[in-house]
């Protein structure tokens, strides 16, 4: 099977343009210590540095605005000035205010992958660290005559290198889902495999169904896609199926997004019962679903599950493409990942991938080759160590922050913190200047106003830096009081 033909993209005025209503859904309520106006370039600010408003946009009109608000247009017009002041935006002549970057700030996005400042614990990323020297520098040695040999070759590989395809096809073979070279894509990662599908499968405006919460850099490359997400929750007690079914039959979206296995960030792990529904559902709606594994091989307590698409119906659409990533298993840094689909649809796939990097790089392909032939040294020490730190962590939290609660994911990389309160994005501020740099759940999902009562909590570090963490954490919560830091609200404005 393979997508429907697409018309081309005509994109007119609009998508250039945030409707006032729109934006005014995005604000919170402008009410505070400050004045309104205040409040109002603060908010769009810290809207534009996370993405959720796009760069290059025009912002509504003033009094458009202010009626949507409900505010006064000197109001309006105070916090563009504001904004302009603090390069936040710019006015074009007789053609309204439009989004910019300031100058020496970082879109949040790229904020968060970066190392925190100094001696901060960082809890913003998931990522496990620690791929043994001895392994690498084995590696290492064993590709470089491998690397020699294909330095002969131009050594351009739109579809991955023909080693490691294989290699990825038997892997999912010997997980019960029967794969040729020709239904995989090897990527620079699983954002990259994602990013891949939606270009080629959606176009701007169509609709995507998400999980909420879900993986915020996924969100994030819909929001770019200019996608209309539709969500469906994923609750402490997982999916609820008959939504997942009632959305798929009334949203008819183009493509799902889930990540079933050890979800991101709540752990929650999808039964078999509702793999088989949600297959079903969406071969019904004639979606693509698009399952992300990045986490499926963090079983710490269970069996990791097969690939859904094993459990796809005689009959059904085929429309499933698998992602996969040695991101969690070995380490971000190597920059693999892959995806597996219908073979014509990998075609498409590669297509556009040359046109964005052309095809990944030869020597980081072997290495993860055959750090890939490798993974039994590797990935039951790491599972070891990620269940003693989420202990750790687990009766860290019961000590010092007794309130709060979650449940024990059965694999994965986090907890999903409940705080019994809607404190989690005043906390996180506060926590940067207690050492600690946390996301607020919010920030996992497309849904405006919901997870302020949530933390995601990640067990990646070691077991006595969680601890302190959790204690600085304790602290920044009982202090109480406003926070003094600057560093995650656009600055210019106090
Ligand atoms: C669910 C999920 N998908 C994708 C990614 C991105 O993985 P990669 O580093 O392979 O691009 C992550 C990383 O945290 C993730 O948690």
């Amino acid at each position: 099977m393979h997508p429907t033909p697409l018309p081309p993209v005509t994109l007119d005025r609009d998508d250039r343009m945030l409707g006032s209503r729109q934006l005014a859904a995005m604000l919170p309520d402008l009410a505070g210590a400050r004045p309104a106006y205040r409040n109002l370039a603060r908010a769009i600010g810290a809207l534009i540095l996370d993405g959720r408003i796009a760069l290059h946009v025009r912002l509504p009109a003033e009094r458009e605005l202010a009626t949507a608000l409900n505010v006064s247009r000197a109001t309006v017009t105070a916090g563009y000035d504001l904004l302009r002041e603090g390069g936040f935006a710019r006015s074009r002549q007789g053609s309204g205010t439009w989004t910019e970057l300031p100058e020496g700030r970082r879109p949040s996005g790229v904020d968060r992958l970066l190392a925190p400042e100094e001696s901060a614990i960082d809890l913003a990323r998931a990522a496990p660290t620690g791929l043994p020297a001895q392994l690498l520098a084995d590696a290492l040695a064993q590709v470089t005559p491998q690397l020699a040999e294909h330095a002969h070759t131009p050594g351009y590989h739109p579809y991955g290198l023909p080693g490691l395809r294989s290699a990825i096809a038997e892997r999912f073979t010997r997980r019960g889902l029967a794969t040729v070279p020709e239904q995989i894509l090897v990527t620079s990662g699983a954002q990259h495999a994602f990013t891949l599908v939606v270009g080629v499968l959606c176009r701007p405006g169509d609709r995507v169904m998400v999980e909420s919460p879900s993986y915020p850099n996924a969100l994030e490359a819909l929001r770019r896609a200019r996608l209309r997400t539709v969500s469906v929750p994923v609750t402490d007690a997982g999916w609820d199926v008959e939504i997942l079914e009632s959305t798929l039959r009334q949203a008819v979206p183009r493509l799902a997004y889930l990540i079933p296995d050890f979800h991101n960030p709540t752990g929650c792990l999808m039964p078999d019962p509702e793999r088989d529904r949600l297959l079903r559902a969406a071969a019904r709606s004639g979606s693509w679903l698009v399952v992300d594994e990045t986490l499926t091989d963090l079983a710490l307590d269970v069996p990791a599950p097969p690939p859904i698409a094993t459990r796809s119906a005689p009959g059904g659409t085929g429309q499933v493409v698998t992602i996969g990533s040695m991101s969690k298993t070995h380490w971000a840094g190597l920059r693999i990942g892959w995806l597996r689909a219908p073979a014509k649809l990998i075609t498409e796939l590669a297509g556009q991938r040359v046109a964005t990097d052309m095809g990944g790089s030869v020597l980081d392909q072997l290495l993860a080759l055959n750090l890939l032939d490798r993974a039994g040294e590797l990935l039951p020490s790491r599972l070891a160590r990620l269940r003693e730190q989420r202990a750790a962590l687990a009766a860290a939290l019961t000590e010092n922050l007794p309130r709060w609660s979650w449940r024990l994911p059965p694999g994965g990389l986090s907890l999903w913190v409940d705080l019994a309160e809607p404190v989690a994005s005043t906390l996180a501020d506060r926590a940067l200047d207690y050492g600690v740099r946390i996301e607020s759940g919010s920030y996992f999902t497309s849904d405006p106003g919901v997870f302020e009562q949530r933390l995601r909590i990640p067990y990646t570090l070691p077991s006595e830096t969680l601890r302190e963490a959790v204690r600085r954490l304790a602290a920044a919560l009982a202090a109480g009081s406003p926070p003094s830091s600057s560093a995650r609200r656009p600055h210019w404005i106090a």
